[in-house]
């Protein structure tokens, strides 16, 4: 079993993959952890040192890798499934996970939120609620790929147990 949880920066993919996994008895990985372990650097220093297009690349490694692990729940990063063919790979390889949360959550939990994001960084509360805006349109039609959808981070564990089970 192998599950990917998909979304938008600040949706809570950590918090309930972490649940998930406890309640499956998987392991919980989390992709940009991931990618910090093997390149020795933080997403902020990867950013600042290579740019983005170098993170999207090393994202994509991570994945294909993870892509073989057995046994886990996946916490990707809010931009994975939006480049390459990584939602492609993550639906043939697993159980595609979108947790969709209204923009204005999204923005009140990332103001609040204590992990530095590059693409973030330093925004005012208005240019974050169109930065967003302007993203989540772009992303949401791979987002949608995903095989189940969930709006509710705080979900009951048994109902979302149940419809991974009806796949
Ligand atoms: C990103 C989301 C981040 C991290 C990187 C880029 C994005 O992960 O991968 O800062 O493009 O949305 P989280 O969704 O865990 O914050």
């Amino acid at each position: 079993m192998r599950i990917y949880l998909i979304g938008y920066m600040g949706c809570g993919k950590s918090t309930l993959g972490r649940r998930l996994a406890e309640k499956m008895n998987l392991q919980f990985i989390d992709m940009d952890e991931y990618i910090e372990e093997r390149n020795f650097r933080t997403i902020p220093q990867i950013f600042t040192e290579e740019g983005e297009p170098a993170f999207r690349l090393k994202e994509q490694k991570a994945l294909s890798e993870l892509s073989e692990f057995a046994g886990v729940v996946i916490a990707t990063g809010g931009g994975a499934p939006c480049f390459f063919d990584n939602i492609g790979l993550m639906n043939r390889t697993g159980i595609t996970i979108f947790l969709n949360i209204g923009p204005d959550i999204l923005a009140e939990r990332l103001l609040s939120s204590k992990t530095e994001r590059p693409l973030i960084k330093g925004k005012s509360k208005k240019e974050l609620a169109a930065f967003i805006d302007e993203t989540l349109q772009k992303r949401r039609p791979f987002y949608e790929q995903a095989k189940l959808q969930i709006t509710e981070p705080d979900i009951d564990l048994n109902f979302l147990f149940t419809q991974i089970e009806d796949l």
